[in-house]
């Protein structure tokens, strides 16, 4: 939660869970509710993590499609990079400015990922974040939880370096996320992923809509 006037929504889950198709629905939702969605300089964006700035899309370029051998702390600092850029310049800009913002992965995928899957420690991977978060945490967050399988299958293509990792590694994600579930009650909530889509974003929508009227953006 952020003491800055605009609301933060993250979307989390493993690979293939589905979360583009819920944030542009939401983001949907959101922008015919005549809301001031996305930042001040591209209204109506959903913003992707890791990337949303110049720097953090060459990040993302190293951290999916460069070298393999890159150890899980190289790969912690890289995505924690990226997330301090995009704070720097969307995120804490946005928020300022009394904006809503919709983030396609944010902190926790760092925690699920690099903290408990890759074994790094989720309170070590939230101290390598912290300097560059500025105190911002989103105001919800929803954990798009599916069978690691279905997921995998979903997100067809060509697998990129993370999801070469296969399924035992997705597995382990799954359950980090569950853990960041049970840790943070009050900010992030698992949604069930499997069900079809209007319906998680009936869910996702009516949330996010109390929180605004909590909140009064
Ligand atoms: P994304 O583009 O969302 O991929 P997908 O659409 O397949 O979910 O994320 C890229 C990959 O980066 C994904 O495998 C998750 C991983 N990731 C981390 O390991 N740590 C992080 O902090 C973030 C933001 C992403």
């Amino acid at each position: 939660m952020t003491t800055l006037p605009g609301l933060l929504v993250s979307v989390e889950g493993g690979d293939g869970c589905g979360k583009s198709t819920q944030t542009e629905l939401l983001r949907d939702a959101l922008v015919a509710r005549g809301l001031p969605v996305g930042p001040a300089g591209a209204p109506g964006m959903v913003v992707r993590e890791p990337g949303g700035t110049e720097a953090g899309e060459r990040i993302r370029d190293l951290l999916l499609h460069g070298p393999d051998g890159l150890t899980p702390w190289v790969e912690a600092l890289l995505y924690a990079a990226a997330r301090t850029q995009l704070v720097a310049e969307v995120v804490a800009p946005a928020l300022a400015a009394g904006r809503v913002l919709v983030l396609d992965r944010f902190l926790d995928s760092s925690l699920a990922y690099q903290g408990y899957a890759r074994g790094l420690g989720i309170d070590a991977v939230l101290g390598l974040n912290e300097p560059g978060l500025q105190g911002i945490l989103p105001d919800a967050t929803f954990v798009l939880d599916v069978d690691p399988e279905v997921g995998l299958a979903r997100a067809g293509g060509a697998p990129d370096r993370i999801e070469r990792d296969g399924a035992d590694f997705q597995r382990r994600v799954r359950e980090g996320f569950r853990e960041l579930a049970a840790r943070y009650p009050g900010r992030v909530r698992l949604v069930d992923g499997e069900r079809p889509p209007p319906v998680i974003a009936a869910e996702i929508g009516a949330a996010v809509l109390r929180l605004l009227e909590a909140r009064r953006v």
